[in-house]
């Protein structure tokens, strides 16, 4: 089995590098995802209340028998629950759907700028309050600009342990990672494969050949490369598989350059821009 190193938190709190996302499985079909995938060797599960399968993570970590505290758990709070009294209210049914009495990373899902009179600043030091009485063991933020997490410095006592935020090849998302490494803020890359669509790429499909390995095990690895946490997305035990076999093998510097120079900026985003992005599930 692939040793998966860990990242020390600003908190000193560690989280493995890579773990498994559960974004777009259905909730009748995570449990038995979730179970495979601890079988394969996961050890880190990220869910969210808007992905509405949280308590089937919960039944899945359950079933494959592993003690919880050998488990990284992340969920984040949904768009329409801001307000600190309904923040808190979700935490508590997050944390009863899934059936623990703790979680070890709670984020915001996304900042919504453009509601609540722009103010995720409280709904921040609401989750302060969920870190300080032990029921999230880390707490940070998810698509999270620049100036988002710099009213955060400004304002509050905390800051996140963690921003995760899209990137892959063709959206390298530079800016906000480097000022995660400058305030110590860890990046976590969500679509790091860009839901498949980097993988026909021919520079990627010619560095997979040249090293032997699949375009999806070059991309993931060029995220723990570059020191990012990644957890694909797969319902299927075959690619659970591959994409947890990335660590008997590592990509040239020049190979890194050239996947990173796939970068197109803007024009790559493939999911909403967090400054305009005001969707609040029904
Ligand atoms: N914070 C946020 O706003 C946010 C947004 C999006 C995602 N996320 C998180 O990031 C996780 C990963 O992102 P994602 O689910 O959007 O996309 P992803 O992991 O980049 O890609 C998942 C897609 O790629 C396919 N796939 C997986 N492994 C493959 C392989 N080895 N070869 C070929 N195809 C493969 C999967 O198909 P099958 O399942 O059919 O095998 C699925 O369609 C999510 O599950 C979620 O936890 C967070």
């Amino acid at each position: 089995m692939s040793v998966v190193p860990h990242i020390t938190l600003n908190n000193g709190n560690t989280i493995p590098q890579l773990g498994f996302g559960v974004f777009q499985i259905e909730p009748e079909d995570t449990a038995d995802a979730v179970r495979e995938a601890i079988e394969v060797g996961y050890r880190h599960i990220d869910t969210a209340e808007m992905y509405g399968n949280e308590r089937e993570v919960g039944q899945g970590i359950r079933a494959s028998g592993i003690d919880r505290g050998d488990v990284f758990v992340t969920s984040k709070l949904n768009n329409g629950l801001h307000e600190p009294d309904d923040a808190r209210e979700a935490f508590h049914t997050t944390l009863s759907d899934l059936g623990f009495d703790y979680v070890d990373l709670f984020l915001i899902h996304w900042p919504l700028p453009t509601l609540y009179d722009g103010d995720f600043v409280s709904t921040w030091k609401t989750l302060e309050g969920f870190r300080n009485d032990g029921r999230a063991r880390s707490i940070g933020v998810s698509n999270f600009q620049i100036e988002h997490l710099d009213r955060l410095a400004a304002e509050t006592d905390t800051v996140p342990s963690v921003n995760q935020i899209e990137v892959h090849p063709y959206f390298t998302n530079e800016a906000v990672r480097e000022y995660g490494q400058d305030h110590g803020i860890a990046t976590e890359a969500w679509s790091p494969i860009a839901q498949g669509a980097v993988l026909d790429d021919p520079t990627i499909t010619r560095i997979a050949e040249n090293i032997g390995k699949t375009p999806a095990q070059v991309v993931l690895r060029w995220h723990i490369q570059r020191g990012d946490v990644v957890f694909p997305k797969s319902v299927t035990p075959s690619r659970m598989r591959e994409n947890f076999e990335l660590f008997d093998f590592e990509i040239e510097p020049g190979d890194m350059d050239e996947i990173s120079a796939l970068d197109q900026g803007e024009g790559g985003r493939t999911g909403p821009n967090p400054n305009t992005f005001a969707h609040v599930p029904g």
